[in-house]
């Protein structure tokens, strides 16, 4: 048990990772931050407080809208944003409009850890994925082991559902691994597929297994259609405890990871999901996975998705640096 947790934003995500690090046992002290009023992450903590007699959990929490609630916390997990919605006037965001909220909201949660928590390590979920864990990373100023974007192990996970679905095995039986930048340019690998250490292949079609592929890319998207607000919420917030969990127990487990490349992969100054041994010193070794001809024309294809997001993300920060941040999140 570590002695404290920081989470930052309160809404679906952060509320699944309250509980499950309540449950789990994983922390003495949670800190919550959200700047929804009335007071959205005090509610949030006295709820799972009050039902932490009837789990036999004791939980300390701090809640707060400003930043001093991670005070002193060794481990961030980082949700703040805005998602896609309608104005009030009944207008959409663009989505550079919205990537500019989201950075503003980006650059505040890093000054927010630089002051409060400097040496946690930092985990991200916050979409878009590979634009944020890029500015996160320009913005904080910590050893890049110590910043990790979560979107592979998810992916990963989406991916392994669907294989053991369609080959009729345990979830627990399917390995894989979904790599690249965390949008429709990702990377289902599966070359590195395996129902209990066997091909994939040997269980599921190939035709299934493209099927099986398309549908991982749009995972998010179904789970969006079918909810009619709002995206998942439960699957991500398992998906950063489990590397939350490496961490912690300094467990040494590979698992896909949104990590800066210095040279691997032939990339450099890119944050990219690859896999990567997770244990007490956060991304401790980038791992390179032997991929066919195909999937590294498709792992190129999504890392250029992923420089033009870095580009996109350079030219508006350029820009937000010259306004000022309330007044874009008012737009
Ligand atoms: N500081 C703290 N919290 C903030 C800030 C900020 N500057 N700005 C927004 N928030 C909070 C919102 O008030 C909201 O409660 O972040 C929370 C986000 O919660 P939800 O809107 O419920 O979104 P959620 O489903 O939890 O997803 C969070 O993860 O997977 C991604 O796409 C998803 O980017 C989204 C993020």
């Amino acid at each position: 048990m570590v002695s404290k947790i920081g989470l930052v934003g309160g809404g679906q995500i952060g509320g699944v990772l309250l509980s499950d690090i309540v449950s789990r046992g994983l922390a003495r002290e949670v800190g919550l931050v959200d700047v929804k009023p009335p007071a959205l992450a005090e509610g949030k903590c006295l709820d799972v407080a009050e039902g932490s007699p009837v789990i036999g959990r004791d939980f300390a929490y701090s809640a707060s809208k400003d930043f001093s609630a991670l005070k002193g916390a060794q481990y961030v997990i980082n949700t703040a944003g805005v998602p896609r919605t309608k104005r009030p006037d009944g207008t959409m965001p663009t989505r550079e409009e919205l990537l500019t909220i989201n950075l503003s909201i980006t650059d505040a949660v890093a000054a927010g850890i630089k002051r409060y928590c400097p040496k946690a390590t930092v985990i991200s979920i916050a979409n878009p994925l590979d634009a944020i864990v890029y500015r996160l990373y320009q913005k904080l100023g910590i050893s890049k082991n110590k910043l990790i974007g979560m979107a592979g192990v998810l992916d990963s996970a989406r991916y392994r559902y669907f294989v053991a679905q369609e080959a009729g095995v345990s979830v627990e039986n399917v390995e894989a691994m979904v790599l690249g930048g965390h949008g429709d340019t990702m990377v289902p690998i599966r070359s590195a597929c395996r129902v209990a250490g066997m091909p994939v292949e040997q269980f599921v079609s190939a035709g299934a297994l493209k099927k099986i592929e398309d549908r991982t890319r749009k995972a998010g998207g179904e789970v969006v259609g079918l909810l009619g607000s709002g995206s998942a919420f439960v699957s991500p917030a398992w998906s950063a405890l489990e590397m939350l969990e490496a961490i912690i127990y300094d467990k040494k487990k590979i698992l896909p990871v949104c990590t800066l490349l210095e040279g691997e992969y032939g990339v450099k100054g890119l944050f990219v999901g690859v896999p990567a041994v997770i244990g007490a010193g956060g991304v401790e070794k980038i791992i390179t996975v032997k991929m066919t001809a195909e999937e590294k024309k498709l792992f190129k294809n999504s890392v250029a998705a992923v420089q033009n997001t870095a580009n996109e993300v350079d030219k508006l920060t350029k820009a937000l640096a010259k306004k000022p941040a309330k007044k874009l999140a008012k737009k």
